[in-house]
C-alpha cells in the first residue's frame, strides 16, 4: 500500500501551486475502501493564506463525505532530497481533529527512507474537544 500512496502523492506532488516557496508538498490518505485521496500545498501572494498539502488532502476528504473512521493511513512527500514535509503545527492540531491520534503519517522525500509516526506522537499534550 505504501507504494500505491507514493505513486499518488508523487503523481499530485507536480500539481503542488508554490511560485513562492518553489516547496512543493503532496499528501496522500489512504481510505477503508482502498481508494487514496491526495492534496497540495496552495500558494498566495498574500502568503499567510497558503494552505498546506496535509490540511488540503483532510478536508478534500471531509468535503467528500468520508469523516475520521474512513481514513486509514498518511503519507507526505516533498520531491526534495534536502529536506524532510514534516507537517506544521497546524496541519498537526488538524489531524488530532480530522484524522486520529493513534493514526500512522509517513514522511518521506526523494531519497525515499520514509519515517513513519503517530500523530499522537507528532503533537503531545493536543488541544481535544474533550477539553472544552
Ligand atoms: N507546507 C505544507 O504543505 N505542509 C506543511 O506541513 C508545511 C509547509 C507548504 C506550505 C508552503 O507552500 C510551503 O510548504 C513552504 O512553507
Amino acid at each position: 500500500m505504501y507504494e500505491r500512496m507514493l505513486e499518488a502523492a508523487k503523481k499530485a506532488s507536480e500539481l503542488s501551486y508554490s511560485p513562492y516557496s518553489s516547496y512543493k508538498v503532496s499528501c496522500a490518505i489512504l481510505l477503508k475502501s482502498g481508494n487514496i485521496i491526495t492534496g497540495i500545498n496552495i500558494e498566495n501572494a498574500a502568503y499567510s493564506l497558503t494552505i498546506c498539502a496535509e490540511r488540503c488532502a483532510l478536508f478534500r476528504c471531509y468535503a467528500s463525505g468520508y469523516k475520521k473512521d474512513d481514513l486509514v493511513s498518511m503519507l507526505i512527500y516533498t520531491n526534495r532530497s534536502d529536506s524532510m514535509p514534516y507537517p506544521c503545527g497546524s496541519c498537526r492540531q488538524v489531524m488530532v481533529e480530522l484524522f486520529g491520534l493513534d493514526k500512522d503519517v509517513t514522511i518521506v522525500n526523494d531519497k525515499e527512507r520514509p519515517e513513519t509516526y503517530k500523530v499522537k506522537d507528532l503533537i503531545p499534550m493536543s488541544f481535544t474537544k474533550e477539553h472544552l
